[in-house]
């Protein structure tokens, strides 16, 4: 199954009457994980890589070029309709050139730029990358932060129907992230999400809406979300959760003598890391189910 574009999976969704995830990778076992999960679902999935946590300058120095030379590779022998993301770009200049590197997918983190930046950066984007085949998300509005001990919603704003719709029409983009109470990064508990404001966006914008902060997303609030436009949920900080309590698991009750090249980089059973990516799977493959995915594909 080829590459396809992150625009038609996220169409066949909204036509299908359920979400497609994007699981949030950062190394090759994180990624091999989300599409061996995915196979085993017989379900699409959007690959890819996210920036927010990355270091800046790593990115800058080639650290882009390097996460879609892992990814580009697995992506086109995905036995699974898949699209490669590089999710939470800080500029413009980063997306293109993931763009240019591999990604047939992008989004910016845009929440912090004034309304007419937001309108002629993605509108420029969506040039950029709809004439090299690739899609574009974009997001209005601010999601709350998640901070010790809870959320601060302090900065956060809604999206505003009307605007996204005029967003959506004067940039062209592919799929709205939208800001309905969703917290991204929670560790504990769930999001406070406003459902009747999520259906009043859809309801002017009827593009795919993306909701991030999948982690935190209450699980019996999926079926109404996808019924009110959600296409797409973004996850993570779980998959990281899930990777490394195995990981820290298994460290704990090692011998002294473990053989260092059985346990780093074999790819055998008794790698470290492939325990991480198991746990990891397991975690990506209920949210599918979750999601309605599973056998999608
Ligand atoms: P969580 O880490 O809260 O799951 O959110 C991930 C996300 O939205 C990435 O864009």
């Amino acid at each position: 199954m080829p590459l396809v574009t992150m625009t038609e999976l996220v169409s066949g969704a909204q036509a299908g009457g359920y979400a497609v995830g994007y699981f949030e990778a950062w190394d090759n076992y994180s990624l091999e994980a989300v599409m061996e999960a995915a196979e085993m679902e017989g379900a699409p999935v959007i690959l890819g890589f996210g920036c927010m946590m990355a270091e800046e300058e790593w990115l800058d120095r080639g650290g882009i070029e390097v996460l879609a030379g892992m990814g580009l590779p697995l992506a086109q022998r995905a036995r699974m309709p898949v699209a490669l993301l590089l999710n939470e770009a800080h500029s413009l200049d980063q997306a293109k050139r993931g763009i240019d590197a591999g990604f047939n997918a992008v989004m910016v983190d845009s929440s912090a730029w004034s309304w007419e930046q937001a309108v002629a950066g993605m509108g420029e984007l969506v040039q950029y990358a709809h004439a090299r085949g690739a899609s574009v998300e974009a997001e209005l509005g601010r999601l709350p932060d998640a901070v010790e001990g809870g959320i601060d919603d302090s900065a956060a704003a809604l999206t505003d129907p009307a605007q996204a719709a005029e967003f959506c029409r004067l940039t062209g983009i592919d799929c709205l992230a939208v800001s309905v109470g969703n917290v991204h990064l929670l560790t504990a508990g769930y999001a406070p999400v406003d459902l009747d404001h999520l259906e009043a966006i859809y309801k002017e914008v009827r593009l795919p809406l993306v909701m991030h902060g999948g982690t935190s997303f209450p699980p019996q609030a999926v079926p109404r979300a996808i019924a009110g436009g959600v296409a797409k949920f973004n996850v993570g900080t779980i998959l990281k959760k899930r990777f490394l309590d195995a990981v820290r698991g298994r460290v704990a009750v090692w011998p002294a003598s473990v053989d260092p090249h059985q346990v780093l980089g074999s790819h055998k059973k008794a790698d470290l890391l492939n325990i991480g990516k198991q746990a990891m799977a397991a975690e990506v493959r209920r949210l599918i189910q979750l999601y309605g995915g599973s056998g999608k594909g």
